[in-house]
């Protein structure tokens, strides 16, 4: 067993998440019901080697569950990649009688909290990232609001698209992830769905995938295409020359990351909020909280970080079989 926990800290880092401030609000509650002091860290890594360090108390977190964002503000923080500046960190931690700090964000947050916990600060990752790229979970922070504004968006695209017999590109977030793309691809109907792990380059198919359809009668076509991917303006002039079939493309961009949380983000995000207080409680350091066949369940980060997901072979079939 660990050190005692007197003072923990809670930091957002990397891109926000929709669900960030039901978590931040859940550490907050849930540790000083358990009579600890809570800092909170302002802007990710980069408020931490700065100072930006405040007290939080229970009304801090007050009318934050229903908002997008995070009230900590995020940040992105190239020194802390560097050994002097997580060295820094660690004893800007000590200073300030931060035994523990609670990080939520994505991969490279966690290999932060990897680092802090190296030299001596006990650390818990909480996985908030909108692209569900967290290979030891089924669920992180922000996917679920982030697939909902975005199948919203398409269907008002798919709107205008069939009026003017049209194919539409769509683009979604998820950096090198497909999973909102397969996800808004099944909601949405879709009649293609391009992922950057399953991506050949080979546009001679989807072009004649597009004639196909459109001598079977459909009125549009909907291809969903990953941010990994990308590309979609250009690709979009190469369809519609090969094709004759207009062609527009869309990238949601920004808004997918926005918006009040879904309740499935605030439920998990509180669990998972008061989950992280709970380890770092038992003395516990270096760990990441996931959700997996059903469960709540942690991990250590180095394993974490090791972990493999592959996008679901049966629901990108399942998604192809449907969109005929
Ligand atoms: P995410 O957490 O969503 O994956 P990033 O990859 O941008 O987002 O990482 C967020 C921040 O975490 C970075 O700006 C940096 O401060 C920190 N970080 C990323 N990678 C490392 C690393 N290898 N070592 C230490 N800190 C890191
Ligand atoms: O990780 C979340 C995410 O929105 C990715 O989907 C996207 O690639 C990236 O962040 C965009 O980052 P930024 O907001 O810095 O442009």
């Amino acid at each position: 067993m660990g050190k005692e926990i007197k003072t923990i800290g809670v930091l957002t880092s990397g891109g926000d998440a929709p669900g960030m401030n039901a978590a931040i609000r859940a550490v907050v509650r849930e540790a000083l019901g358990k009579k600890l002091k809570v800092k909170g860290i302002k802007r990710g890594y980069a408020g931490l080697l700065a100072e930006e360090i405040i007290d939080m108390e229970a009304r801090d977190v007050s009318d934050t569950i229903q908002r997008g964002g995070t009230i900590l503000q995020t940040a992105r923080c190239e020194d802390f990649t560097r050994e002097d500046g997580q060295k820094r960190g660690a004893s800007i931690c000590k200073k300030h009688n931060i035994d523990g700090i609670i990080v939520i964000g994505g991969d490279g947050s966690f290999r932060g909290a990897q680092k802090l916990a190296s030299f001596g600060i006990n650390t818990v990752g909480i996985p908030g990232t909108i692209d569900l790229d967290i290979n030891c979970s089924e669920y992180t922070i922000g996917f679920d609001t982030a697939v909902n504004t975005a199948m919203q968006a398409i269907d008002k695209v798919r709107d205008t698209s069939t009026s003017h017999e049209r194919c539409s590109i769509i683009e979604v977030m998820g950096r090198g992830a497909g999973y909102i793309a397969l996800w808004t691809g099944i909601a949405n109907g879709a009649e293609d769905i391009l992922l950057p792990e399953k991506y050949d380059y080979d546009e001679q198919k989807l072009v004649n995938h597009i004639i196909e359809n459109r001598k079977r009668g459909k009125k549009h076509y909907i291809i969903i295409n990953a941010e990994g991917i990308g590309h979609s303006v250009s690709m979009a002039k190469r369809i519609e020359a090969a094709t004759g079939m207009e062609t527009r493309a869309t990238i949601l961009g920004h808004m997918q990351r926005g918006g009040s949380p879904t309740c499935k983000d605030r439920v998990y995000a509180s669990i998972m909020g008061a989950y992280a207080v709970n380890l770092l409680c038992q003395g516990k350091s270096n760990r990441v909280v996931a959700y997996r066949n059903g469960d709540f369940v942690d991990f250590d980060i180095n394993e974490a970080l090791s972990m493999e997901k592959a996008i679901p072979e049966y629901q990108l079939e399942v998604a192809k079989n449907l969109s005929n």
